[in-house]
């Protein structure tokens, strides 16, 4: 059986829509908060078992060096692993530690853990922390585990980025981008990533190892909204604000404010190049990407349907 987490964001509820689409009938287990919205579930015709816990309640063994805390709701998740052969982690790098822990505990056959590029990012505040929690899951031999790292994901109204463009296209004549005009992007769509996850549980020449999933070409953000302009039929005048004027900008509201001005690498951070080879997926278990024009007619579509519904 299935266990899931993250099932109710982007990548989850695309997983369980796969599981739909290819006839999938057997419960599957999702561990959810008790503010997760479960409506977005609605649709998703297999019979699901909800295990209510925040994540943040698992022993994170680095914190605490190796020695467990008594926490009454380990009792919780370790009846959730009952019957569990597949792990799918999508909710968060943060608890994959944990999650490694309970697998190896219960002796689960597979855990595919989601985890993220942003681990390489030279000025991501988390990202030395990311790559610390890897290379202590990669020396793990009790668990047959994978890690995936996708680049910035898209697909569908819940993504953080592309959506955003098809709603200032939509709603503004003028689209205004600040600073990260000839930044590179090269993002994963959501589809592409579920494709890997179901494509690696079977494989095993790809436990133990690690895939960067990227999208089948990189384009610079311009290049991004200019191609959803078309797709959109829109005519909206693009306007670039360079990044030195967005930097002074935020520093004098900042200041305004009496807020902590930002850090030099926040900033650097935003317009960090965010390309990605995804060769090794490619050679280990076919990853064959989309192309991102192709991604954005199939999140078109979901963007006007949502537009629709509401
Ligand atoms: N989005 C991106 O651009 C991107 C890029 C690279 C990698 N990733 C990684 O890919 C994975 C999936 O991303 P996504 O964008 O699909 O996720 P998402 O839409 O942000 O959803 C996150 C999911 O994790 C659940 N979750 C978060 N914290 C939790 C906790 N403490 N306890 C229980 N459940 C918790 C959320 O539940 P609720 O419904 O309760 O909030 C939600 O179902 C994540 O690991 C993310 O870091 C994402």
């Amino acid at each position: 059986m299935y266990l899931i987490t993250g099932s109710t964001g982007m990548t989850g509820l695309a997983v369980l829509e796969y599981l739909v689409s290819i006839g999938y009938t057997k419960k599957v287990k999702c561990i959810v908060r008790s503010s997760s919205d479960l409506s977005k579930h609605d649709h998703i015709k297999i019979p699901i078992e909800y295990i209510e816990c925040d994540l943040e309640c698992l022993v994170d063994m680095s914190h605490n060096q190796g020695e467990e805390i008594i926490n009454p709701l380990n009792a919780i998740i370790d009846k959730a692993l009952i019957d569990v052969d597949v792990i799918l982690h999508i909710a968060s790098i943060k608890y994959s530690k944990a999650i490694i822990e309970l697998a190896k505990k219960h002796e689960v056959k597979r855990v595919v853990l989601v985890h993220t590029a942003l681990m390489y990012s030279k000025y991501y505040k988390y990202a030395k922390n990311y790559q610390r929690i890897e290379g202590e899951i990669i020396v793990e031999k009790g668990v047959n585990f994978t890690i995936l790292r996708p680049t910035v994901l898209y697909g569908n109204q819940q993504d953080n980025l592309i959506h955003h463009i098809f709603e200032g296209l939509t709603q503004r004549k003028v689209y205004v981008i600040q600073g990260i005009y000839d930044v590179y992007y090269q993002p994963t769509y959501v589809g592409d990533l579920v494709q890997a996850i179901f494509g690696v549980i079977d494989n095993e020449d790809c436990y133990y190892e690690t895939f960067l999933l990227s999208g089948q070409e990189a384009t610079r953000y311009i290049d991004m909204v200019k191609m959803i302009r078309k797709i959109l039929k829109t005519r909206n005048l693009i306007l670039r604000i360079p990044f030195y004027l967005v930097n002074m900008k935020l520093r004098v509201e900042a200041i305004r404010n009496h807020e902590e001005k930002p850090s030099y690498k926040e900033l650097k951070r935003q317009t960090e190049d965010r390309r990605f080879a995804h060769g090794k997926a490619t050679e280990y278990f076919g990853y064959a990407p989309i192309t991102l024009y192709e991604g954005l007619i199939k999140q078109c579509d979901s963007y006007k349907l949502g537009q629709v519904k509401q």
